[in-house]
């Protein structure tokens, strides 16, 4: 069963990232960053958790508000560090550890949160400026990580209560994975300060130090406090504290605190917070969460002929379902017309993905994670109507096919084809 080992709070201002990659240790303006950060550095080498489920916001940088999304998990197995204007930091790719991340999903999602989930899409200074000081990762990082990306840039954001008892419900959906792993849940964001407007370069050193108390005490004064009376106290963009109560929430009531430090050089307050177990947690029931997991698609199995698309197939047929996803692209399918085999070979396709579309063979790429509406864009790109493609999945001729239809005269596809 894995199980949480401990909780870190920190900020994740760029200039941590820009202290790391300068080499800025005995600079005496960021010297006292590292100096913060040692404990929790030490603190991870020692316990060595397998996985770390990283709490963090997207600065309009992989995420921007033509799709935004309140709690994004990253279900997928390695991230890139994003290019954030200047190109992107000198850091190897982080493996992430998609099983626990789907399982997780599955256990949020079966608890009523509705969970947006992401893969291939690159971290920026939210995640990886305070990874990069904690975990050394010269030659690879020591581990895998589960990035979620809180979504509190643009209002309507996740209330700070929603975040207290999303911590809760993942520490049940952290308890009932099956493999014994340990994880430390990392919080980052804030502390108080604001970049935007006449109020830009706020502080308030009194409210962060105050908010680090009532985080280890008494988190349930901070769940109740409204997005409002966190700008008033710790400045606008400092209100993504909130993302503190994740941690917070998965963590049991009494903890002890072994490492609480506060920095101020700019613009941001820059706090860590170290925090174990005081004694159990509230115990989770492990058989009754897994049941709660499975109880929608209990049955599912039984229906022949029937291929869920979950989060595993995603991940699995992710290139292929790209590939086909890509045929909205004008270019893209233009190619695919006039040369396959160049365009397969551009989009990193396998000879067994490349068989399966040179084929046509609709029944096989569902069996190996196609969507179908990839297929049916397919489809209109090569002039077919949609009934080719069923007929195809059921083994029949196109005319078989419409014969089992109310009106096998009514063929028609996504696109303006002849049929
Ligand atoms: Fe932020």
């Amino acid at each position: 069963m894995a199980r949480i080992i401990g909780g870190i709070g920190s900020s994740h201002t760029p200039t941590i990232g820009f202290a790391v990659d300068q080499g800025k240790q005995d600079d005496p303006v960021w010297a006292p960053i590292f100096e913060a950060y040692r404990p929790v550095r030490d603190w991870l080498e020692t316990k060595r958790p397998d996985v770390l489920f990283f709490i963090y916001n997207d600065h309009v940088t992989s995420f921007f508000f033509d799709h935004y999304s309140a709690f994004t998990l990253g279900i997928g197995e390695s991230y890139e560090a994003a290019d954030e204007g200047g190109g992107p930091r000198n850091l190897p790719p982080v493996r992430g550890h998609g099983a626990l991340a789907r399982h997780i999903g599955q256990s949020m999602m079966a608890e009523e949160f509705d969970m947006s989930f992401f893969q291939s899409k690159p971290l920026d200074h939210g995640c990886l400026s305070p990874l990069s000081v904690m975990w050394p990762y010269e030659g690879g990082w020591p581990g895998q990580i589960i990035p979620l990306a809180v979504g509190v840039l643009q209002f309507p954001i996740p209330s700070a209560r929603r975040c207290y008892k999303f911590g809760q419900a993942l520490r049940r959906a952290i308890e009932s994975y099956p493999e014994d792993l340990s994880v430390a849940i990392v919080a980052t964001g804030g502390l108080s300060h604001q970049v935007h407007g006449e109020r830009a370069g706020f502080n308030n050193p009194e409210w962060d130090r105050e908010f680090l108390d009532l985080m280890i005490d008494e988190p349930e004064t901070l769940a109740d406090m409204t997005h409002a009376r966190y700008a008033e106290l710790g400045g606008w963009e400092g209100a993504e504290v909130i993302m503190w109560l994740v941690m917070r929430g998965a963590m049991p009531e009494h903890v002890n605190c072994l490492h609480k430090s506060y920095y101020l050089p700019s613009m941001t307050g820059i706090a860590n917070l170290l925090l174990e177990p005081a004694g159990a947690g509230p115990e989770t029931d492990v058989k009754a969460q897994r049941a709660l997991i499975g109880r929608q698609l209990e049955g599912a199995e039984a229906l022949t002929g029937t291929y869920p698309f979950t989060l595993e197939l995603s991940v699995q047929a992710y290139r292929l379902n790209t590939y086909l996803h890509d045929m909205v692209k004008p270019e893209h399918r233009k190619l695919f017309l006039r040369d396959p085999e160049d365009s397969y070979a551009q989009a990193g396709l396998t000879e067994a993905e490349q068989t399966l579309v040179n084929n046509r063979d609709w029944a096989g790429l569902i069996h190996y994670g196609a969507i179908f509406f990839g297929l049916e864009k397919l489809a209109a790109v090569l002039g077919l109507p949609n009934a080719a493609v069923y007929a195809g999945m059921r083994g029949e001729t196109m005319a078989d096919f419409q014969k089992t239809r109310n009106v096998p005269g009514a063929v028609y596809s996504v696109s303006d084809i002849k049929v």
